[in-house]
């Protein structure tokens, strides 16, 4: 697996003959499915940095400009790029609709879905890149992993010993409020790869596993928030945050991300809840 080579941008390999210059289909239906006529549409031109290992070590930046309509999704402009220009061009997406998580990358030098980024807020060009601080796997795909291993690690689940009661396990409106919030988290990782501390040391646990790990700390049919508080307590945890707010800045969901690391912190600092 190739970390993200970042010194340099190389000359673009040899790649796939241009497809067809009518706008195609670009809402999500594959290729084959017919042209639509387009009466507003505009130009844009997207600047991909690419990234193949197969092809080459060093990255290179792929131009292609396209005719959108406006209140397309900038997804949909990706789409257009990999089915009519350039079908070697990796991405992942999957709802479309803000939902998964899985389309998070650098758009304009900020972390966003490109799912919820119309084309009309980026023409006439846009540059697209990979999120950052994990491996790029290829072009706008990166390796998860490590990610996810810092989610794992803070036993986002609920963990109750008692025996189920015969109804719910029952929770006040005002117990429901304490970690709302954080139950918006959809993983897409754009808190975690726009902090300047998970860039320089892949050891910090990140924000996005804090705001999972508060998400269960606070709930109050869970028991297992010491445990969750020791972990985040150790050296990869919270007290590495700056309070920088790039996190919070970059969560496609709203979600108040340094607040709710800001109360991981008290927690353990206070052992208070
Ligand atoms: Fe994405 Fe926001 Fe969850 Fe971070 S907290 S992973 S930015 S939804
Ligand atoms: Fe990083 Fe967010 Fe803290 S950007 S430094 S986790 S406030
Ligand atoms: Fe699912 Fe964008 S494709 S959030």
């Amino acid at each position: 697996m190739s970390a993200r080579p970042d010194d340099g941008v190389g000359a673009a390999p040899e790649q796939a003959p241009e497809g067809p210059e009518t706008v195609g289909d670009t809402r999500g239906h594959p290729p084959g499915g017919g042209s639509r006529e387009v009466g507003t549409s505009i130009s844009l031109t997207l600047r991909i940095r690419r990234y193949n290992p197969e092809v080459g070590d060093q990255p290179w930046w792929g131009e292609y400009t396209i005719e959108a309509e406006p209140t397309d999704r900038l997804l949909d402009a990706l789409h257009h790029v990999k089915w009519y220009r350039d079908g070697t061009l990796a991405l992942r997406r999957s709802c479309a609709h803000g939902i998964c998580g899985s389309d998070a990358m650098l758009i304009n030098g900020r972390n966003a879905l490109a799912c919820k980024v119309l084309v009309k807020e980026v023409a006439p060009k846009v540059t697209v890149e990979p999120i950052r601080g994990l491996p790029v796997l290829k072009d706008l795909i990166v390796d998860m992993e490590p990610f996810f291993a810092g989610y794992r690690k803070v036993l986002p689940f609920l963990v109750n010993e008692d025996d189920p009661p015969d109804r719910e396990r029952l929770q006040s409106p005002e117990e429901r409020e304490r970690f709302d919030d954080t139950t918006k988290c959809i993983l897409c990782a754009a808190c975690t790869t726009s902090c300047p501390i998970f860039w320089g040391d892949g050891d910090y646990i990140g924000p996005a596993a804090i705001v999972n790990a508060h998400r269960f700390i606070f709930d109050s049919r869970d028991q297992a928030a010491k445990e969750r508080l020791d972990i985040l307590a150790e050296k990869s945890g919270v007290f590495r945050c700056r309070t920088t707010f790039n996190c919070t800045e970059a969560c496609p969901r709203g979600i108040k991300v340094t607040k709710a690391i800001q109360e991981v912190k008290r927690a353990i600092m206070f052992d208070k809840l």
